[in-house]
């Protein structure tokens, strides 16, 4: 997705979904062509787009935008180049490099150029590709609040995590987060074999298979008594798990869309329940800066070499064709660590 030198540059290529609804439709993601975003104001920065990620999110969206009379774009992740600043923008400049998740509520990254809020973007790590940087942001923000914000772990919390649905974006990161950052020792879930290496590689102390029908007795044999804290991406039918495997005044931290959590069963235990989405701070003005600085933070890390991307495949060029593949493959349910579409391999 290249500007093209033969458009006025007034307009940008991107890919739009102008129908929603299955991947197949033909109006559900295309190649188009859309007034450039123009130049930025306030805090937003302007970034040409060189590498975008797909996320669930994307899927969800797409999916459930059937029936939509607007074409929209989609794209909630991306690693690209500043190319202007708004007149209060102090924390970037033009040519910076930089990776961000982006907000909800506005235009998405599967377009040439994208505006954005400086307050959660940031510096992408140097030691990485422009498309090992874009699979990062949504699922270390995610990640980030999950174990830092909600369930408050620091350098000295001990005890056991278990982490339901670690081969994907979101466990694959938070699986490196937790080993480098706290003294947690992680039990993963993943039921192939290649999603059993993957997890074991990015330091899962105990993988745990989430298919299998005696996953209480694996869990509770990796943890005596109960784990001490849960982060689920993977909630559905899980209530009886957790009444078993959680032990009493533990924690649960979720970032799914399953309604069917029974949270009065989790009393009798006191088990405490925390919801984290990574969009609220966009969606709702709230602390915008602690999104800049935790992207920093890991940024730092992984030049350190302490944590690393979680790139499994990469898509080009940047068009509708390949993000129809990347969607294909989110839907699948089966992806291990991320997918990225970039403008070349
Ligand atoms: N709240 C937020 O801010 C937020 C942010 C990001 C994502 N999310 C949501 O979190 C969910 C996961 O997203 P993601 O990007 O991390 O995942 P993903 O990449 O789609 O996860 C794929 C992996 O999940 C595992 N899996 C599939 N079904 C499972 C099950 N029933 N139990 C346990 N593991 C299972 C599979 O491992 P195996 O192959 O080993 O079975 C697969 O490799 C999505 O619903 C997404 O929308 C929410």
């Amino acid at each position: 997705m290249t500007t093209n030198p033969t458009i006025p540059s007034q307009t940008i290529s991107a890919v739009v979904s102008r129908t929603g609804g299955a991947i197949d439709l033909p109006g559900s993601l295309e190649d188009a062509t859309l007034p450039a975003p123009g130049a930025p104001t306030g805090h937003d920065i302007l970034v040409a787009v060189r590498a975008v990620s797909v996320n669930p999110v994307d899927v969800k969206v797409r999916a459930g935008g059937a029936g939509a009379d607007d074409a929209r774009v989609l794209g909630w992740d991306a690693a690209g180049t500043v190319l202007a600043v708004g007149e209060l923008v102090t924390l970037f400049r033009p040519g910076d490099e930089v990776y961000y998740a982006g907000s909800l509520d506005r235009p998405g990254s599967y377009a040439a150029q994208q505006l954005v809020d400086e307050r959660i973007v940031a510096h992408r790590p140097k030691s990485l590709s422009v498309a090992e940087a874009a699979a990062l942001p949504l699922t270390t923000i995610t990640a980030w609040e999950a174990l830092f914000d909600k369930l408050r772990l620091t350098e000295s919390s001990t005890g056991t995590i278990l982490v339901l649905g670690a081969p994907g974006g979101v466990g694959s990161i938070l699986i490196q987060l937790v080993k480098e950052l706290t003294g947690l020792r992680v039990i993963a879930t993943a039921s192939r074999p290649e999603s059993r290496a993957w997890v074991e590689e990015l330091g899962a102390d105990v993988v745990v298979d989430h298919r299998a029908a005696d996953l209480d007795r694996q869990i509770l044999e990796a943890a005596p008594g109960g784990v001490d804290f849960v982060f689920t991406a993977q909630s559905r039918g899980r209530t009886a798990l957790f009444t078993k495997v959680v032990r009493p005044f533990g924690q649960i931290v979720a970032i799914d869309d399953d309604r069917d959590v029974d949270l009065l069963a989790l009393k009798d235990r006191s088990i405490s329940w925390h919801w984290e989405l990574m969009f609220t701070r966009p969606r709702h003005g709230w602390d915008l800066l602690a999104q800049h600085d935790l992207l920093e933070r890991v940024t730092q890390l992984i030049d350190e070499g302490r944590i690393r991307t979680t790139l499994t495949q990469t898509l080009a060029p940047l068009n509708a064709e390949s993000l129809r593949q990347a969607h294909r493959l989110v839907e699948s349910g089966q992806v291990v660590g991320k997918i990225v579409v970039a403008e070349s391999r």
